[in-house]
């Protein structure tokens, strides 16, 4: 079964053709990165018109890199929520117009449940259930996957989400947008100094929920009152040690959910994903623990639409389907199932 997916939720256009769920026939991003690093973050308006400028060509791209004729196509998958919204309006309506003219199915998929689909591709065999540490630029959670439509919602984070944290700090300390990119990139092979410290956040009664907003704080100030004092703060040495600090944070809290699930198999997921050291730190605990430990390649990890597609197929295989009066929604929760 071939799924055209479209997703548009941030400064990604970007389009796919999946078979079955698993299978990236096609997998188009086109980046809004270069425009929105002048202003040092994503502006809405902004993102909503280059989608727009873009989506045609994108999707046109996807089907013939896949080969693919629209009438080979079994459904149209398309990310509703959450996102910004003139940015999902633009992917929607879209997607509406292309199930309309074709008469093939729409299926709303969330974005969030894209991120953790995009383990189904990088990993055929994957079945749920497993333990997935979700860490994007807007969500930081600790799920467990049930099932390919039933997701449980174990930790949340009561502040800012990682992504996020990540680049705030990054941009403090001068780096260009994405931050935790080039946050990333800077610090990747810097063995972490140990020189600077960084508070632990515990939310009480709830030792599974996140919060990053101390840590983030902490971070400016750092680096403010170094500025001020005049004292040389290395970005490197102090962006690996804040890394540290961050990945520490949601490492930690895997570990405890693992202790309280018994999950054999984790599955990691979102933009973060990416970071080289909450990667091995990942992979440093489950080989401790001999679990299963799935980490999406670098290409999946950040928005794109092969994930969509894979969510979207097991969306439609549990009966998911949407008229063409269906809208866009900034919010929503990643635990709501589209099928009432
Ligand atoms: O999942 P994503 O592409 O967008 C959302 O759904 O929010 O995540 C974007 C976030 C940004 O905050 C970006 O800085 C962060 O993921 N990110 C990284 C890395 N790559 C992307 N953060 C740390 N290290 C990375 N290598
Ligand atoms: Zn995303």
């Amino acid at each position: 079964m071939n799924i055209l997916a479209i997703e548009s939720s941030c400064d990604e256009t970007a389009a796919a053709v999946v078979a079955d769920g698993r299978r990236v026939c096609s997998n188009i991003v086109s980046t809004q990165i270069d425009l929105h690093r002048i202003y040092g973050g994503v502006v809405p308006e902004i993102a909503s018109r280059k989608h727009i400028e873009s989506i045609d060509t994108v999707v046109e791209q996807a089907l013939e890199a896949a080969d693919c004729a629209l009438e080979q196509i079994d459904a149209i998958a398309v990310t509703a929520f959450p996102g910004l919204i003139g940015a999902l309006l633009v992917g929607v309506n879209f997607a509406k117009g292309l199930a309309f003219a074709s008469g093939k199915p729409l299926v709303p998929v969330h974005h969030i449940r894209g991120h953790i689909a995009a383990n189904y591709i990088a990993y055929p065999d994957l079945e749920p259930p497993f333990l997935c540490l979700v860490v994007s630029g807007g969500h930081t959670n600790l799920v467990l996957v049930e099932d390919y439509t039933s997701l449980r919602i174990l930790g949340r984070t009561r502040d800012d989400a990682a992504g996020e944290c990540f680049d705030k700090v990054a941009r403090v300390l001068g780096l260009p947008y994405p931050g935790g990119v080039s946050l990333d990139r800077l610090t990747a092979q810097t063995a972490a100094p140990g020189r600077y410290r960084f508070p632990h956040a515990k939310v009480a009664d709830c030792p599974l929920d996140f919060s990053f907003s101390g840590l983030k704080t902490a971070a400016i100030n750092l680096i403010h009152n170094a500025e001020q004092k005049g004292e040389p703060l290395d970005p490197q040495e102090f962006g690996a040690d804040f890394s540290d600090a961050l990945v520490g944070e949601l490492v930690s809290r895997l570990a405890l959910a693992l202790e309280e699930t018994g999950a054999r198999t984790v599955a990691i997921a979102g933009g973060v994903s990416a970071n080289s050291r909450l990667r091995a730190a990942a992979e440093a605990l489950c080989a401790e623990r001999g679990l299963r430990l799935c980490l999406p390649p670098l290409s999946l990890c950040g928005d794109n639409a092969a994930m969509i597609g894979a969510a979207g197929y097991y969306e439609y295989l549990a009966g998911a389907r949407a008229p063409l009066s269906l809208n866009a929604s900034a919010t929503r929760s990643m635990e709501k199932s589209y099928i009432e």
